[in-house]
């Protein structure tokens, strides 16, 4: 029977002997294949939509870099998109959509049809297992319910999405409503994903950090609860890993609430006291994208201090953001050759 791909060995907390890399947006526009696909692909969201297009963008960096795992090439707003409220993309500027700021216009949201809609998704997922090679993982993704409910309210990115964090404050119960709707969506979605044959999902909720106490609890450690326990239910075999961006020390709060195999650490994440605070679970970051356009020797440099700080425990190599655009694709390829170089101390089985 072939073994289980490394990153899969690592969230499971099986010794490995080393630790697996993969990077959040490893496709993209600093790979000169990725602008050159997107310039024949045309609008952001066909291009995500169409299973040849987008299964090809999944599999350049693993081409060029023979990383552990291959991420969906996709998009977290497919889901408010499919639910029927229209996301586009402008060029330079990131995603639009209208600003759902009257929670009656919530209306216009359903699921019916949803499964439908994201059908070239998961064509996408088949055609992209079939290139890959069997110890490479594959990635699916959603993006959590306060971080979809943000952009959906604020009509594209901000930052800060006062907008979102009023209308919650404001009517907790009409929004709690959209939360709800986005939980079920996401849930389905990453259903649907592995059941299409990801191996791994994680689901980013890049803008929890922003949140008050309260609000964390309610709109980002609840909703996840909810979805992790409902795939755990589904598949108990497939790891899942979270990304609550920004969420400091209340990482803690969110790892005792919702049932993750992974946890995904952002930049300002101190490693040493993660390493004792969040016990029992596989951990997931942290380098600085800005590290890796500071270039390659900058990169393992400081790579190699995470390796150190980590040694055996369960963990996945990442970078605590995306790759940034005006990153150089060689210092990418000489993080992964000097992270795929680690050799672990052996350390008992779990
Ligand atoms: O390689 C991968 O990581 C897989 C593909 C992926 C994309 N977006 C492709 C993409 C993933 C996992 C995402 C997740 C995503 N999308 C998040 C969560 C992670 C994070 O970064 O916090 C968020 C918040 C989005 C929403 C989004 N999509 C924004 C704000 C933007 C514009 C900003 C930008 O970087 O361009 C996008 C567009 C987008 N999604 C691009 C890519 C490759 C760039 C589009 C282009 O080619 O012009």
């Amino acid at each position: 029977m072939p073994s289980a791909p490394l990153l899969v060995s690592a969230l499971r907390g099986s010794a490995v002997p080393r630790p697996p890399i993969w990077l959040m947006r490893q496709a993209g526009r600093y790979l000169p294949e990725y602008r050159e696909l997107r310039q024949r692909s045309g609008d952001f969201l066909r291009f995500c939509y169409t299973p040849e297009l987008a299964a090809e963008a999944t599999l350049q960096p693993i081409r060029r870099y023979e990383l552990d795992a291959a991420i969906l090439f996709c998009d977290i707003l497919v889901v408010p998109d499919a639910l029927g409220w229209p996301v586009t993309f402008a060029e330079g500027v990131g995603p639009r959509l209208e600003p759902l700021r009257d929670l009656a216009a919530m209306e216009r949201l359903g699921l019916e049809g949803f499964a439908q809609r994201l059908a070239p998704v998961y064509a996408a997922i088949r055609e992209v297992r079939r290139g890959l090679p069997d110890e490479t993982a594959l990635i699916g993704f959603a993006g959590a319910p306060w971080t979809l409910a943000a952009y959906m309210i604020e009509g594209g990115g901000s930052g800060e999405f006062y907008a979102a964090r009023v209308l919650a404050l404001h009517d907790p119960l009409a929004f709690a409503k959209l939360i709800d709707l986005l939980t079920e969506a996401t849930a389905r979605h990453l259903d649907a994903q592995i059941a299409a044959g990801v191996d791994v999902v994680q689901l980013f909720d890049s803008w929890a950090g922003i949140l008050s106490a309260q609000a964390f609890e309610s709109w980002c450690v609840a909703p996840a609860a909810r979805i992790v326990s409902r795939l755990k239910t589904a598949w108990p075999k497939v790891p899942v890993i979270a990304f609550p961006r920004g969420a400091g020390v209340r990482y803690r709060d969110f790892l005792m609430a919702v049932p993750v195999d992974g946890l995904g650490l952002d930049t300002t994440v101190p490693l040493a006291w993660a390493r004792e605070a969040l016990a029992g679970v596989c951990l997931q970051g942290n380098l600085d994208p800005a590290a890796l356009l500071a270039g390659g020797v900058v990169a393992c440099r400081e790579a190699r201090r995470i390796v150190e700080t980590m040694g055996a425990r369960p963990f996945v190599f990442n970078l605590g953001h995306g790759v940034l655009p005006e990153t150089d694709p060689a210092a990418v390829g000489a993080l992964v050759d000097y992270v795929k170089s680690v050799r672990l101390p052996a350390r008992a089985g779990p």
